[in-house]
């Protein structure tokens, strides 16, 4: 791991402890490097269940607000072993914002050190992006 690298890693650990996830108990910490910039983001519950959402999203939607758009790198830490990948959306989602995704690292770790990467392309391929539109 590159040192930027880890310090996304610590990031999206610090995020973690900040979950709101009574229903799952599954904490979830998220962190983005976006236009230069580090956003975190973790996950969000509800009594409705449905109406959960996800770190990554939670970390996403944070930077697009304030106004950055191009996705560099993602970290994200889970309880699980081995690390868990973001879900599905959330790889629609983070897709939408990189100008490359062969080139957006996602790294995925837990508490008992295992990390996982991979670039974004290889977690949506051949994704649906804005660029199909007319
Ligand atoms: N969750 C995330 O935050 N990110 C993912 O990529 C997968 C799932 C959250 C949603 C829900 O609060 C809990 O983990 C269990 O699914």
């Amino acid at each position: 791991m590159t040192a930027a690298n880890k310090d996304l890693v610590a990031r999206a650990i610090a995020a973690q402890a900040r979950a709101y996830a009574p229903y799952s108990k599954f904490h979830v910490g998220a962190a983005i490097q976006i236009s230069g910039q580090v956003f975190e983001g973790a996950n969000v519950e509800n009594a409705s269940y449905g109406l959960a959402i996800c770190a990554e999203r939670t970390a996403i939607f944070a930077a697009v607000t304030s106004g950055a758009r191009d996705l560099e790198a993602v970290a994200v830490s889970t309880t699980s072993s081995p690390p868990s990948s973001p879900c599905g959306a959330c790889r629609q989602v983070l897709l939408e914002f990189a100008a490359d995704p062969t080139k957006v690292i996602v790294t995925a770790v837990n508490p008992a050190g295992e990390h996982r990467s991979w670039t974004l392309a290889e977690l949506i391929p051949d994704g649906f992006s804005g660029r199909e539109l007319p």
